[in-house]
């Protein structure tokens, strides 16, 4: 699968990754836009904004509450784990618009969560935030402060986290191969890592079934599914 690039990948020094739902599309987590896909059964623009947030909190929490669930049973699948072992050969940073926590569960340690994480719940006014493994009995959950909780995750029309999105920029930008994974690149500003790497010159692999906006620009690209094409790929530095 790799054989023409051994030599590139085996010289990368800082190897940076943008996953999306792809890569746990082999953990039973369903992407966002595919045929099985999240978009395909709710909208997610009346779900996954601020404006729907508070005004259904109750419909919102339902929703994030059945995603909640379908996560805390899914486990890393081999892409997922792959990455993870390729720590022990290059610098590996993660930059994920999962909210699943799959990486790190698969042992990943340096991962940058773009778009926040299902698992930790904050509050709307106070700075309460903190992982939250247990399901709610009734919706919406409310803080000790007496205000809503929610999801910590970026909703549509929401800032990404400062601090978190200006890692990713640097890390983009300082890396000699990006690998983008199980992404439709449709969504910003997450789809524009790929234009900081390549202003600095870096390998552009993308890993994907299906083509993406951004494949005329990928230095190469392997048509099949990560939990197939990242165990190969870390192979590569064990030979
Ligand atoms: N392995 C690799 N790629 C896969 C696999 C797989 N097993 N299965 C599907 N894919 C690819 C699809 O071809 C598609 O290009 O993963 C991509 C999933 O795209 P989306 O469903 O659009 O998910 P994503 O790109 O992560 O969405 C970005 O949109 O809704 C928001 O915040 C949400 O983070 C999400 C963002």
């Amino acid at each position: 699968m790799f054989e023409e690039i051994t030599d590139r990948i085996r010289k990368s020094n800082k190897i940076v990754f943008v996953t999306g739902a792809g890569i746990s599309q082999e953990s039973g987590i369903p992407t966002f836009r595919g045929k099985d896909g999240l978009w395909r059964k709710y909208n997610v623009m009346q779900l996954a904004t601020i404006d729907a947030f508070y005004e259904n909190p109750q419909l919102v929490w339902e929703w994030y509450n059945e995603r909640r669930e379908n996560i805390f049973t899914a486990k890393p699948n081999p892409g997922h784990k792959a990455i993870a072992e390729l720590e022990k050969y290059v610098n590996v940073t993660v930059l994920t618009q999962n909210i699943d926590g799959l990486h790190k569960m698969a042992g990943s340690s340096n991962v940058c969560e773009l778009h926040g994480s299902i698992i930790r719940i904050k509050c709307t006014v106070c700075d309460f935030n903190d992982e939250i493994m247990h399901e709610f009995e009734k919706f919406p959950p409310i803080c000790k402060c007496g205000n809503i909780l929610r999801p910590d995750v970026v909703w549509f029309g929401e800032p990404l986290p400062k601090d978190v999105w200006q890692k990713a920029i640097i890390h983009a930008s300082q890396c000699d191969m990006m690998i983008i994974v199980g992404t439709s690149l449709v969504v910003s500003p997450a789809n524009t890592l790929p234009i900081y790497a390549k202003q600095n010159n870096a390998f552009l692999i993308e890993v994907n079934p299906e083509k993406t906006i951004l494949t005329p620009d990928m230095d190469f690209s392997i048509r099949n599914t990560s939990a197939i094409s990242l165990p190969e790929f870390v192979s590569t530095f064990r030979k």
